[in-house]
């Protein structure tokens, strides 16, 4: 079977060709003359997979769009303290190139992903030159696209030529006292960080290595720290779009960066990057056709990070099976927890435990197992456990523990890690619940209705 999903992007491009407004960058002479009937569309799972329409290897500079990747470097060489010192995380309201700058408090560029704070975040970067900034910057696009990237010369040399507001925005930073190195040097190694060539499908591939937490989905190096990552994401959701960042949070709602020679990326954490291409913006900065096609993208594959239906549910089943002591039958309550577990599903868990294995009081089910001496949780089908569901649970077993109950781990895949538990209060774990029953008739008890799941 052929894949749809190349077929449905083909539609997405189609549909955002009959979009005729916005125009190329005019004050970049070779933007200007883009060839405004190129577009193009790409996809790129957490897992490698990589999806595209169009023009997918015709090149562009990334302009705007390495400024989200050059936030993620400054933080790496400065440390996050070091750059916040230096750089805020408001949204400006305002156009990109605005002279946006806190008052008072530092002088800071209100943001990284406008020119004021880029600039800055491009000089925050480890090199004594221009050279060795532009150099380092390079190194680690070329790494998370998966190929050599290449300064654009015409670019550079079309846009250095009439930087005068850049020029002034570094100038204005030097004076502020914010901006450590040469003002003119800043702003020769960030249009130079500007005019690197990419195409759709090196974006959405840097896209989808944020998506992952900075572990490039295809090579599997960790090529950004995940903190990092997560104030990038952070960034980009609220500043990404400039002055149109709260029309796109409300209608497309995935974290992303434009570029004003057409390109954005879309990034949504644990699931895909995306990248447009259109040479046609808006008064924004931001590419007509790509906006479209990000908000086509976001309703029909259900992408927007406000869908309730994002949210990763975990669920919890309850079974019973039945042993008999010396007092008689009683039940041995058996916890399934299902799907990707993170607070919400730790505290269904632990809710439930807590009102079965409690005295008995007005709450319906309370104390219903309050006399059992074994519990079995069972993980079987449990995705994942993140941190905090991870101590919940390790906290739920050494509680019953204390209250003197056996507890069984039902858990073939390792998924909770039961070394950071005392060796006294750790669960006997198994591979499968018949396992556990088995265990338990040879503990003296008989099991009087097997389990079945
Ligand atoms: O500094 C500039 O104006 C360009 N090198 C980058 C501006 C840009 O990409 C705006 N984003 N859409």
């Amino acid at each position: 079977m052929k894949s749809p999903i190349p077929d449905y992007l083909i539609g997405v491009l189609d549909k955002a060709s009959q979009i005729n407004d916005g125009n190329p960058a005019s004050y970049i002479e070779v933007l200007a003359r883009a060839d405004t009937t190129k577009s193009a569309v790409a996809l790129a799972t957490v897992d490698g997979s990589l999806y595209t329409a169009g023009d997918d290897r015709v090149e562009f500079s990334i302009q705007s769009i390495s400024k989200a990747f050059v936030y993620a470097l400054a933080i790496y060489d400065r440390g996050l303290d070091g750059v916040l010192a230096k750089i805020g995380v408001e949204p400006s309201g305002s156009p990109f190139n605005e002279f946006s700058i806190e008052k008072g408090r530092g002088h800071r560029p209100l943001n990284p992903l406008i020119n004021l704070g880029a600039i800055m975040a491009h000089s925050l970067v480890k090199g004594n030159s221009p050279e060795e900034r532009v150099e380092r910057i390079r190194a680690i696009l070329s790494k998370l696209a998966g190929r050599q990237l290449h300064v654009d010369e015409s670019v550079y040399e079309a846009e250095i030529q009439t930087a005068y507001r850049n020029m002034g925005l570094a100038f204005m930073l030097k004076a502020a006292g914010v901006l450590e190195c040469d003002p003119e040097h800043a702003v020769q190694g960030y249009v130079r960080q500007c005019a690197i060539n990419v195409n759709v499908r090196d974006l959405a591939m840097m896209a989808a290595t944020l998506a992952n937490g900075g572990t490039h989905p295809v090579s599997g190096e960790s090529i950004i720290p995940s903190d990092s990552v997560r104030q990038v994401l952070s960034v980009m959701t609220t500043c990404g779009m400039y002055d149109a960042a709260g029309d796109w949070v409300s209608n497309v709602g995935i974290p992303a960066k434009s570029g004003v020679s057409g390109g954005i990326i879309g990034a949504l954490p644990g699931q895909i990057g995306l990248a447009t291409f259109s040479p046609k913006v808006d008064n924004h900065g931001n590419s007509v056709r790509g906006v479209a096609m990000c908000q086509q993208l976001s309703t029909d594959l259900g992408l927007h990070m406000m869908d309730i239906n994002q949210i990763a549910r975990a669920t919890v089943r309850q079974c019973l099976t039945t042993i008999t002591t010396g007092e008689g039958p009683v039940g041995v309550p058996i916890f399934d927890l299902r799907g990707a577990v993170r607070f919400g599903g730790a505290e269904l868990l632990t809710r439930t435990v807590a009102r079965e294995l409690s005295e008995p009081s007005e709450e319906p089910g309370s104390g219903c197992n309050a006399d059992c001496p074994v519990v079995i949780f069972s993980l079987r089908e449990t995705i994942s456990l993140n941190t905090v569901a991870q101590a919940i649970l390790r906290e739920n077993i050494r509680r019953l523990r204390l209250d003197g109950k056996r507890v069984d781990l039902i858990d073939p895949n390792g998924v909770l890690d039961i070394t950071q538990l005392l060796p006294e209060d750790q669960p006997t774990v198994f591979n499968s619940v018949e396992q556990a029953l088995k265990r338990i008739g040879g503990l003296g008890y008989r099991v009087v209705t097997e389990y079945h799941s």
